[in-house]
């Protein structure tokens, strides 16, 4: 073709200015600057620093013959493992004839997004893909807005505000993550229960995106399929607790009066995506079945670690006035900089963008603003991915150390020294900023 042919002629106009994640193009610059001999403290990518667990490695291995198209909602020992898995952690009773597996959840909440025939509900701030996923799906999500103050979690007073304001007697689709990326916060059981009593009397579906829930740090997860079984369709998967993200398995489980939705749902991933990769659902299924003691103690460890780096790297910032809260799942949390808005307010404009360019030019440490998370720019919070040490170092550190719960600031210097580096950099800007 010899001309150039017009954007306008070849996309869809309502997605002309979707563009790439966020998190993963800030991924490709940082790791370009590394590349090219920087010293860069990547705190701006949040993928398991951990191998996965050998059993599912050796799993894996043995199953790399089946290379079948399965059922496209997932071979039954699996399903029926799964349920068999919340009913162990969460306390669940799930069907295990209500599961549909797929490569990764992120697909199946964007079917979901799409298939759904409402209006979507996020909360802010959100994990980066929510909002061009629902675009795609040719809906603009309305955002509710949360607070620091409360833990960055939705309050039933702000949803029923929402709801009942914009109103019609519609359903609409909440996406709740719990754990949250970017926040690191868990819902109570009460909180849910309060959830769930607005959801019931305003026609709400919950999608609960649970994928961090087996990095919670108490180990006490709770679910909003507990609370709210008849309207929560629950997604999950092995990207984090198993740290196979690139070995891409996923679920949703639906509750079974939402099942016209996951017929649709199973109808479309059998004209995308097909099925879910054979190894890894075979594997993932001899794992559940065979090994499980040997994934729970290595979910557990990698939960004792994560909670360990996580509670360092909130302490030394809040030493220098950063506010915010701990996390309590995953690998992230939302640290507050309002300590340095007047310092970066005498050389510039004081927002998230222009704060996170001079951590990196002037401490090395890559940080991304929370306004990529649905935060106002003004806004001086960015998200934390305190996941840049070697994770299987960490992992054969932690077998010798005499108290596997409390892990002191010697193991941290000693095994995962990037954080503990990257994090006096950072501290170190905070107070030239702050003295300004
Ligand atoms: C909040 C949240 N949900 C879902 C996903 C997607 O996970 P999966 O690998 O199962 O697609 C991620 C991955 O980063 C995530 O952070």
């Amino acid at each position: 073709m010899s001309e150039n042919v017009s954007v306008k002629d070849l996309v869809r106009g309502d997605l002309i200015n979707v563009s790439a994640a966020a998190n993963l193009a800030f991924n490709e610059q940082v790791k370009a600057l590394i590349k090219s001999g920087r010293q860069v403290y990547h705190f701006a990518f949040g993928q398991s620093p951990f191998p996965p667990p050998a059993c599912l490695k050796e799993a894996l291995q043995e199953f790399a013959h089946a290379h079948e198209y399965l059922p496209m909602v997932g071979i039954p020992e699996l399903r029926e493992e799964l349920a068999k898995f919340h009913a162990r952690y969460d306390n669940l009773s799930l069907n295990s004839d209500n599961f549909v597996v797929a490569p990764g959840s992120k697909i199946l909440i964007y079917l979901v997004m799409t298939i759904f025939a409402g209006d979507i509900l996020l909360p802010s701030p959100a994990w980066t893909t929510y909002v061009p996923q629902s675009r795609l799906a040719g809906k603009e999500p309305w955002i509710l807005q949360t607070q620091q103050a409360q833990g960055w979690k939705l309050t039933p007073e702000t949803l029923e505000e929402a709801v009942a304001g914009k109103g019609g007697s519609s359903w609409k689709l909440l996406i709740l993550t719990n754990p949250g990326n970017p926040s690191g916060a868990c819902y109570t059981d009460e909180e849910l229960e309060a959830l769930s009593v607005v959801c019931r009397q305003r026609r709400v579906i919950v999608l609960s995106d649970e994928i961090y829930a087996r990095l919670t740090f108490s180990r006490r997860h709770a679910s909003m399929a507990k609370h709210y079984p008849e309207g929560t369709i629950l997604t999950s998967g092995f990207s984090k607790c198993a740290s196979a993200g690139g070995w891409r398995l996923g679920y949703a489980h639906f509750p079974t009066a939402l099942r016209s939705l996951m017929a649709v749902v199973i109808s479309a991933a059998s004209h995308t995506y097909t099925c879910a990769p054979a190894p890894m659902q075979y594997a993932v299924a001899k794992v559940l079945r065979e090994n499980f003691d040997e994934l729970d103690q290595y979910m557990r460890d990698c939960a004792t670690v994560l909670e360990a780096v996580g509670n360092y790297c909130h302490r030394e910032l809040a030493s220098v006035g950063v506010g915010g809260c701990k996390s309590e799942a995953g690998y992230y949390f939302l640290p507050d900089f309002e300590v340095v808005r007047e310092g970066l307010r005498a050389r510039g404009p004081a927002n998230g963008t222009h704060m996170t360019q001079s951590m990196l030019e002037e401490a090395n440490v890559a940080l991304m603003s929370a306004h990529d998370f649905l935060r106002p720019l003004e806004e001086l919070t960015t998200r934390f991915c305190f996941v840049c040490f070697d994770g299987a170092e960490a992992l054969r550190a932690l077998k010798d150390h005499p108290s596997q719960e409390n892990l002191s600031d010697d193991f941290l210097r000693q095994h995962c020294l990037p954080i503990v580096k990257g994090i006096q950099s950072l501290r170190q800007w905070v107070l030239k900023h702050r003295e300004q």
